[in-house]
């Protein structure tokens, strides 16, 4: 089992919540609804819109792949763990105003 990355946050409304897990899946509970959904494309293959896909049945608890390499997509089915998937954020926590504010002209 991977620890959790980040503290989980339940919304008041549903109860559902989302933990990011160190170098694992986003754990998801509170029996969210799940649905598949592709993107439309036009013929130089630009996005044009998301179509609607089929439901997922649902359940209480989620294992949503995070690395991108899971076989059972969008479920995480440990491959995470084989390939040493490495989940740090690397993203400025700075926000874009202040980035923008201080960048050179
Ligand atoms: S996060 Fe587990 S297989 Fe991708």
């Amino acid at each position: 089992m991977t620890k959790p990355q980040t503290r989980p946050r339940a919304t008041p409304e549903t109860g559902a919540c989302v933990t990011v897990s160190q170098n694992g899946p986003y754990i998801v509970t509170g029996r969210v609804p799940l649905a598949k959904q592709t993107i439309v494309t036009d013929a130089e293959g630009g996005s044009q819109a998301w179509a609607q896909g089929d439901d997922y049945p649902p359940q209480e608890k989620y294992a949503l792949c995070r690395c991108g390499h899971s076989k059972k997509k969008p479920f995480c089915d440990g491959t995470h763990a084989k390939i040493g998937f490495d989940g740090t954020e690397t993203a400025s926590l700075i926000s874009s105003r202040r980035r923008s504010s201080t960048a050179p002209p």
